[in-house]
């Protein structure tokens, strides 16, 4: 009886449509039946077809890396066609690029599902908790093929948020041909860079001397932190968060680069440029020496550039009793925690950083990779000789201050240093007051 009850309770209403019922039903109800069934059919094809869709991942790029950026992901999207990347292109100053991430965060539903980053973000983005942790996502074995400090600027407290797909290394480009022609060596310390530029520009050889990225952004503190090495100083020690911004040393790097614009060395604009401005200067073939990273090898060596063939680099000078250091830069990939798809973002990260990846993009621009391996690969150098001697230059890298508050902690030094260099402030004071605001925001923060 009940299970009578029952199956009749099931067929009239679940099962309604009965032959017995189709065969009595009216042209209007057989009308909406065929109705509902394509109905349904739709929904249920549309569904099948909208989940084979590609997953679209969207990433933002500084505008200088775009189309390196692009022809990667189309190598990518190749062998992975189920995800479509969307590259959205920036500003080209590391410190614009990151306040864009920074406020897709803080107002929540960022559009990033990836996050490229320059070295010096992780500390702070990691500890907002806007990435996901990779620690247990990557093979521990597959980390041992990275250069350490490129690894290590991927991780914070422990874990990994970020795989490195680039490094990079201040460098000293300077004119082989112009050298040769006067009988001089490249210079060594500070003060040959200097005597070395004027000999050439009293020999009319070039217009200037030296240019180097003097403009108040994250380019200036990246070049800072070098000269303030080859001066035997530091900036903030990471350990124990002693600041060293008004010591003799600081002030005598930051004289340096004074002295650099006061003696006709430098261009008075020097203190507006970023790195495009030093490099089309230096590429014009008007300039002897010039400080930037190695992206710009490659473009002084392409066909019709005024300077093929005529230029090398080495080390940055040093004071003497020093030693030479490079800002270590660079620009890895991690996941936004708020992502949909991570496993698809991981698989993105890990082409990015692999040695297929890698390869692929040192080809196209000549970026300097993560890998110890690819600095002697037989393609890359086939292209670009220089490669092995350019990873003995990166070895001597000097990092910038690996704290959460980096992006404060370098806002203040630029300021103070832009103040400095254009003549706004005299240097003892902009650096007594860049180290003192550096002391509180450290000391408010550790409290
Ligand atoms: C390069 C470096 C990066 C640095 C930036 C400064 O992109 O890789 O680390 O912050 O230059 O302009």
């Amino acid at each position: 009886m009940k299970g009578n009850l029952a199956s009749r309770f099931g067929q009239r209403f679940f099962w309604p449509f009965s032959w017995r019922w189709l065969s009595r039903a009216s042209a209007f109800q057989r009308r909406m039946l065929l109705a509902l069934a394509v109905c349904l059919s739709i929904i249920l094809f549309g569904a099948i077809a909208y989940s084979q869709q590609p997953i679209t991942l969207t990433l933002l790029m500084p505008a200088l890396d775009v189309q390196a950026g692009r022809s990667m992901a189309d190598q990518f999207e190749a062998s992975n066609p189920g995800i479509k990347l969307e590259i959205v292109e920036g500003p080209n100053a590391s410190n614009l690029v990151e306040d864009l991430y920074t406020s897709s965060f803080l107002l929540g539903d960022t559009p990033y599902d990836l996050v490229l980053m320059d070295v010096v973000w992780l500390p702070k983005f990691a500890a907002a908790g806007w990435l996901l942790d990779i620690t247990d996502r990557v093979p521990a074995d597959q980390l041992t093929a990275f250069l350490p400090a490129d690894l290590e600027g991927g991780r914070y407290q422990n874990r990994l948020y970020r795989l490195p797909m680039r490094s990079d290394s201040g460098l000293l480009y300077y004119r082989q041909d112009l050298l040769a022609k006067a009988g001089l060596q490249p210079p060594t310390t500070f003060d040959d860079l200097i005597n070395i530029s004027k000999t050439l520009q009293e020999r009319g050889d070039v217009r200037w001397g030296y240019v180097w990225q003097g403009r108040q952004y994250e380019g200036l503190a990246a070049m800072f932190t070098e000269v303030l090495a080859g001066f035997g100083g530091f900036w903030v020690k990471p350990d124990t968060l002693e600041v060293g911004l008004d010591r003799p040393e600081a002030i005598q790097a930051v004289n340096f680069l004074r002295r650099t614009v006061q003696e006709g060395v430098s261009p008075p604009g020097v203190t507006t440029y970023q790195e495009e401005e030093a490099r089309r200067l230096f590429q014009s073939g008007d300039v002897a020496f010039m400080r930037s990273w190695p992206y710009a090898y490659p473009l002084g060596s392409a066909e019709g550039s005024p300077i093929k063939g005529l230029f090398s680099f080495k080390p940055m000078v040093h004071a003497p009793g020093f030693d030479s250091a490079g800002c270590l830069g660079g620009w890895g990939l991690g996941i936004a925690k708020t992502s949909r798809y991570p496993d698809a973002a991981l698989k993105v990260v890990q082409y990015f950083a692999s040695p297929e990846g890698q390869r692929f993009t040192i080809l196209e621009n000549g970026y300097l990779p993560t890998r110890p391996s690819l600095y002697t690969d037989p393609l890359i150098v086939a292209k670009y000789s220089y490669f092995p001697q350019m990873q003995t230059v990166a070895e001597k890298a000097v990092l910038r201050p690996p704290v959460a508050q980096y992006a404060q902690v370098s806002d203040i030094l630029q300021r103070y240093l832009s103040a400095a260099l254009t003549d706004r402030t005299p240097v003892a004071d902009a650096m007594r007051n860049a180290a003192q605001e550096t002391r509180r925001l450290l000391d408010t923060n550790e409290s």
